[in-house]
């Protein structure tokens, strides 16, 4: 049966390589479409957990992972041979960098050894890892043809970047509107058609590069606006200006002006990694990314501004860090999600460390941390550990913290996310990154 039957009446059985983040949602979207997906994963642990419907990815609804694993139509694997039955393989493996920054796409490279032995004629094979422009067509298709399939004739590939935002209650998987390249004209029209079961809108792309690209420029766009705000941000804790009340009031435009908010660093899997892949492709054509490299410059800088200033907040107490307790209040990367990967917080964390500070943490979403090799519990936000603190530090503004009650305790309270902003009593406890 061709391709295009099966997705249209379900038959196709889809094969989903790495459960994480990204791969878990969509394994459950497309079990939930009516399709026989088989999640695989290296980790034995998740496996584990999928097949007993215990959910880990917060952004996962409990009953839907329980109904479609209920119903057999997601079955999770250590076990990649299972490929060789599968229709449509859509790899979500991570994408980290190396010490060094450079990209480390050793995991997809991974994955292709198995899927060499395991590519079939009718297959369509799809990248959704972020990674640098070139690779769907440089490193996916040579793995995949070296046994003699002919792609756009009985292979089909192509690079459809996962733009999911973990957290957000209003875009999820299924809405998030997809972009799909296609190394040859049949790889995209199949491509299209397979994501248009599952997904709102889907714009097919002229080819896997400009997919890539385009992935990579979103996040390139979000972390040079990020570093915009951060630097404007420097200035205005220079000039005494309050730097959200200059974003509210640019925001006030009615057009061509979008808001950005400083904060301690960037975070997650996608914004202070995937611009380093684009800056890393882009020397190979004698381009220096200058754009990249600042933004990433000026987010880096931000924990040790954070610690200068608390540094400063405390002198003006007259205590200093060495064997002050600091009250770190928010772990992840972002507010009100479980994701720790990344997250400046840990930055701050390590160099209060450094300096001597003690550290006591609360995070709902994070119940330990290791910060160097320490291994921190988090607490509960009490009127008594605030006060023995010597300052709650906001690093992440969860929206289930009492922030009146912060501020009610704590003798000072550096909130680097505006977290207070709706707190009326004691203002004069509260300081932030640029006043
Ligand atoms: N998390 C996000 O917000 C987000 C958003 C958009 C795009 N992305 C991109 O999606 C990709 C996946 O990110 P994620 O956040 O889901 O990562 P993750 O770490 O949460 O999940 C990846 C999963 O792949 C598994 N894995 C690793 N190597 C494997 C291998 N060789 N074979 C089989 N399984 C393997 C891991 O065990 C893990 O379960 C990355 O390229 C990332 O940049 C992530």
């Amino acid at each position: 049966m061709d391709i295009r039957e099966k997705i249209h009446n379900r038959s196709a059985k889809i094969g989903v390589v790495g459960l994480g983040y990204v791969g878990l949602p969509l394994a459950v979207l497309q079990a939930k479409t009516g399709y026989h997906v088989f999640g695989v994963d290296e980790v034995a642990a998740k496996v584990e957990m999928v097949n007993q419907a215990h959910n880990y990815i917060l952004d996962v609804a409990d009953d839907e992972l329980r109904e479609v694993v209920d119903q057999k139509l997601l079955e999770a694997t250590t076990d990649f041979s299972v490929l060789q039955q599968c229709d449509i393989i859509l790899i979500c493996v991570p994408t980290p960098l190396t010490r060094n920054k450079e990209p480390d796409i050793s995991a997809i490279v991974k994955v292709l050894g198995h899927l060499a032995n395991y590519a079939h004629p009718n297959m369509l094979v799809v990248l959704e890892s972020t990674t640098y422009p070139g690779t769907t067509e440089e490193v996916i298709l040579p793995a995949l043809t070296a046994k003699g399939l002919t792609v756009g004739k009985d292979l089909f590939v192509a690079f459809s970047p996962e733009r999911v935002d973990p957290g957000n209650a209003e875009f999820k998987t299924h809405n998030t509107f997809k972009l799909v390249g296609g190394v040859t004209k049949n790889c995209q029209e199949i491509s299209k058609l397979f994501y248009e079961q599952s997904i709102v809108k889907v714009f097919p792309l002229s080819s896997p590069r400009v997919a890539e690209m385009a992935k990579v420029f979103e996040n390139v766009f979000r972390s040079v606006n990020i570093a915009l705000v951060n630097e404007l941000t420097l200035l205005c804790e220079r000039m005494d200006i309050n730097v959200y009340e200059v974003i509210d009031a640019a925001a006030t435009k009615n057009f061509g002006f979008m808001a950005f908010y400083p904060g301690p660093g960037v975070g997650g899997h996608c914004i202070p990694l995937d611009p380093y892949y684009l800056a890393w492709k882009s020397k190979e054509y004698d381009v220096h990314t200058r754009f990249i490299e600042l933004a990433g410059e000026i987010n880096e800088n931000m924990p040790y501004f954070v610690v200068n200033k608390l540094q400063r907040v405390l002198n003006q107490m007259g205590k200093c860090l060495k064997g002050s307790i600091i009250v770190v209040l928010g772990v992840t990367y972002k507010a009100d999600i479980e994701d720790p990967r990344e997250s400046p917080a840990t930055k701050v964390m390590e160099l209060l460390q450094k300096e001597g500070a003690e550290l006591q943490y609360v995070d709902p979403y994070t119940p330990s941390l290791m910060i160097g090799e320490q291994q921190y519990k988090s607490q509960q936000v009490t009127p008594e550990l605030l006060r023995q603190g010597a300052c709650a530090l906001i690093l992440t503004a969860h929206s289930a913290f009492d922030y009146e009650l912060i501020v009610e305790h704590a003798p000072v309270v550096f909130d680097t996310r505006n977290g207070t902003r709706d707190v009326t009593q004691h203002r004069e406890r509260i300081v932030l990154l640029s006043t």
